[in-house]
């Protein structure tokens, strides 16, 4: 299996507060893989080291064998790297098409004078564009609602749309925060099924945090383990509940079922 995403060594400080002490782990090509932890584990933080959100105190990443450390983020959204976010996070007052078209901007074949001047290949490229946004939207089941303003959508759906945002970036692996953060059990159970699809349809590997273990526990392959920023387990979902530094990192918090 091909190695996509490496973290060696990586470290977080803020202040006095080590919110990653030591951390490694790769994802591969084809994975769903798992980051799981209390709150305040540092498994948000994780993802703003790796997005290029905030620099890392010490350690490397390396995303396609390329260091990505010191990198902007829409760089390493070019490379194939996208995030959701764990509040959501969409433009209110743009309509739900304008979201992910802009969540495409940084893949765009058009260019930014060839759109100024409306020439016939820029306008042939967005529409291309415009096209394959519809078709994410269908992906994740919110078509219908292409051209309602985005602040407005129902809070499920503004999930989704975090997602189709994501997704139009063309990820080789995505990286989601929580999405089914706020969901009932049907609508998380439906989040699975969709995290599934974009794995398998599109050949995309996932690193997802959540704290639905039934969700995460069914869909992921290897689930890696934060406590007070230390990795303190990683392993097969079977592995992992059987633990008992997890248990014990879990007791008085929730269960791991
Ligand atoms: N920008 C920041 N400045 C200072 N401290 C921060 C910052 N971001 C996070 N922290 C601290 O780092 C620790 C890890 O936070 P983080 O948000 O990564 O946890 P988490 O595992 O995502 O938690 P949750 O499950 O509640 O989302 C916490 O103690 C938090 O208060
Ligand atoms: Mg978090």
């Amino acid at each position: 299996m091909t190695v996509l995403l490496a973290l060696e060594g990586v470290t977080k400080r803020f202040g006095g507060l080590m919110a990653l002490k030591d951390i490694n782990f790769t994802i591969s090509e084809g994975e769903i893989i798992g980051l799981i932890g209390p709150n305040g584990a540092g498994k948000t933080t994780c993802f703003n080291v790796i997005s290029g959100t905030l620099p890392p105190s010490d350690g490397k990443i390396s995303f396609c064998g390329k260091t990505i450390v010191g990198l902007r983020s829409n760089r390493i959204i070019r490379m194939g790297l996208s995030r959701t976010y764990q509040a959501t996070s969409v433009f209110p007052k743009s309509t739900v098409l304008e979201n992910v078209v802009r969540g495409a901007f940084s893949r765009s074949e058009d260019t930014f004078l060839g759109s100024m001047l409306g020439t016939r290949a820029s306008k042939a490229a967005q529409a291309r564009e415009r096209d394959r946004c519809m078709a994410i939207l269908e992906q994740v089941g919110i078509q219908h609602v292409y051209n309602d303003l985005a602040g407005e959508l129902p809070y499920g759906y503004q999930r989704r749309l975090g997602v189709a945002i994501a997704l139009a970036g063309s990820p080789k692996v995505i990286m989601m925060d929580e999405p089914a953060a706020g969901l009932n059990p049907e609508e998380s159970k439906a989040m699975g099924q969709l995290i599934r699809e974009i794995h398998s349809s599109g050949n995309v590997s996932v690193l997802i945090v959540e704290h639905d273990m039934k969700l995460v526990m069914g869909i992921c392959h290897r689930i890696i383990v934060l406590d007070h920023g230390e990795q303190i387990a990683a392993g097969t979902p079977e592995e992992v509940r059987n633990n008992p530094h997890v248990i014990e990192a879990y007791l008085g918090t929730e269960v791991v079922g």
